[in-house]
């Protein structure tokens, strides 16, 4: 067994726990990020694309936003499209000048990554058999395997950022923690196609056959999501099938056109919403999906994640720094305030957006009332887009 020593002690290198370890390097606080998958697997995982303002901003005031300055593309609104026709919400308009950027989660990774070999910092991949021991004490300790060799790793504090699977939540005594969860009868099945967009903005779309979304990477690559069965088997749908749901659940008599193109990455994902609290355990702090999910509906969750270490970040400078242990006790209440707010929203979209299994005519007429309402009210409209473009920090 060798012995290894740091102040923070980080489980999973997503940006959660990427962007904690280079806020702390920033303020030389001494960290240790510890990730089961390779380097290659966490820059290439398809994820999230949108960038609330303050996420970006926090970024580029890390010194980290310099490609995402180059390559991110600036959305100043989305369309919302039903019943046949598109409405646009025009986000610096109804929210003071805000907006947001389209910039792949696995770019963000892939610049984080990059930063934290460049300062020298260690990031072990590829690790196995993690635990965390003594999270009860001021000592807490992180066990693992790298490659024949097994480590333990003393801390002052850990930080779970080892999203919805990881091991730091379970390793919470049952009795220390609530849970709120709601799963949802459905799923998105997306693409990611080497097409050009055709748009220049998000489409969500409302549609009798089920929600579509209508997003993209680059100038280059579209990516693209239908609703699905939630227990959809992807072997049922060749690349033919998806494109032809998605040109029915997309156009409208307006004559845009959906461009089509190669299929380079294609997948299932459930639709959940999740909150465990609170978010701390003794000398552990989650973050992230470790401690929360939202339905991707609202496009929030790595802004949930970067949100969150921006919270644990300041906390754990003030205690290291100058022995504060306020903000780490306030650490899981300002953070949940944030969540919750996603929580609604995330919710709201998904509900308002896509069809239930079972649903009648009363249910729909309710959800088209509330998209007529949404689009026609500038105060409805506002609050769809405050909510989107992301609240500022407290
Ligand atoms: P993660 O990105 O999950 O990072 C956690 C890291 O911990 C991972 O790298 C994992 O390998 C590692 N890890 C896990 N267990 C261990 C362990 N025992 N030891 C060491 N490391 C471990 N959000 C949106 O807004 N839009 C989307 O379209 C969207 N699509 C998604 C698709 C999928 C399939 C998933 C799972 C999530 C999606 N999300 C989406 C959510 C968004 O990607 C997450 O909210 C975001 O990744 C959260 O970041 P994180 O750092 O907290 O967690
Ligand atoms: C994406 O581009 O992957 C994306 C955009 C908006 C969402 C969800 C996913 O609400």
């Amino acid at each position: 067994m060798r012995k290894l020593r740091t102040q923070v002690g980080i489980v999973g290198a997503g940006p959660a726990g990427l962007l904690l370890a280079h806020l702390l390097h920033l303020e030389a606080i001494d960290s240790v990020v510890l990730e089961s998958r390779s380097r290659d697997y966490v820059e290439r995982r398809v994820r999230a694309g949108v960038l609330e303002q303050g996420s970006v901003e926090l970024l580029n005031e890390s010194g980290v936003g310099e490609r995402m300055r180059r390559e991110g593309l600036v959305h100043h609104g989305i369309e919302v499209r039903f019943g046949g026709a598109g409405h646009r919400i025009d986000f610096p308009e109804l929210t003071g000048g805000r907006s947001i950027t389209v910039y792949g989660q696995q770019e963000v990774v892939k610049d984080l990554v990059a930063a934290r070999i460049a300062a020298g910092c260690e990031l072990r991949f590829g690790v196995g058999d993690v635990a965390v021991h003594d999270v009860e004490s001021d000592a807490p300790r992180i066990s693992f395997r790298d490659g024949a060799d097994e480590f333990e790793l003393a801390c002052d504090v850990v930080a779970g950022c080892d999203g919805f699977h990881g091991i730091c939540r379970q390793a919470i005594p049952t009795a220390n923690l609530s849970v709120f969860e709601r799963v949802y009868p459905f799923a998105w099945l997306g693409i990611l196609a080497a097409a050009p967009p055709t748009h220049d903005e998000l489409i969500y779309a409302y549609h009798e056959r089920g929600f579509a979304l209508y997003s993209m990477r680059s100038p280059e690559i579209t990516r693209l999501y239908i609703q699905v069965a939630p227990d959809e088997d992807i072997a049922d749908w060749p690349d033919e099938r998806i494109w032809q749901e998605l040109h029915a659940r997309l156009e409208t008599s307006d004559g845009w056109k959906l461009r089509e193109g190669p299929v380079l990455e294609k997948g299932v994902t459930g639709m959940r919403s999740f909150v465990a609290e609170p978010m701390q355990y003794g000398r552990l702090y989650l973050a992230g999906d470790a401690a929360h999910i939202v339905p991707p509906t609202g496009a929030k969750g790595m802004n949930l994640a970067i949100a969150d270490v921006r919270v644990l970040a300041g906390a754990l400078i003030g205690f290291f720094k100058a022995r504060r242990t306020d903000l780490l006790e306030a650490y899981s209440a300002t953070c949940l305030k944030r969540v919750w707010r996603a929580e609604h929203f995330s919710w709201w979209m998904t509900s308002m957006l896509h069809r239930f299994p079972g649903d009648d005519g009363f249910q729909q007429r309710l959800q088209r009332s509330q998209l007529d309402y949404v689009v026609s009210s500038r105060v409805a409209a506002a609050s769809l887009a405050e909510n989107y473009v992301g609240l500022p920090f407290a």
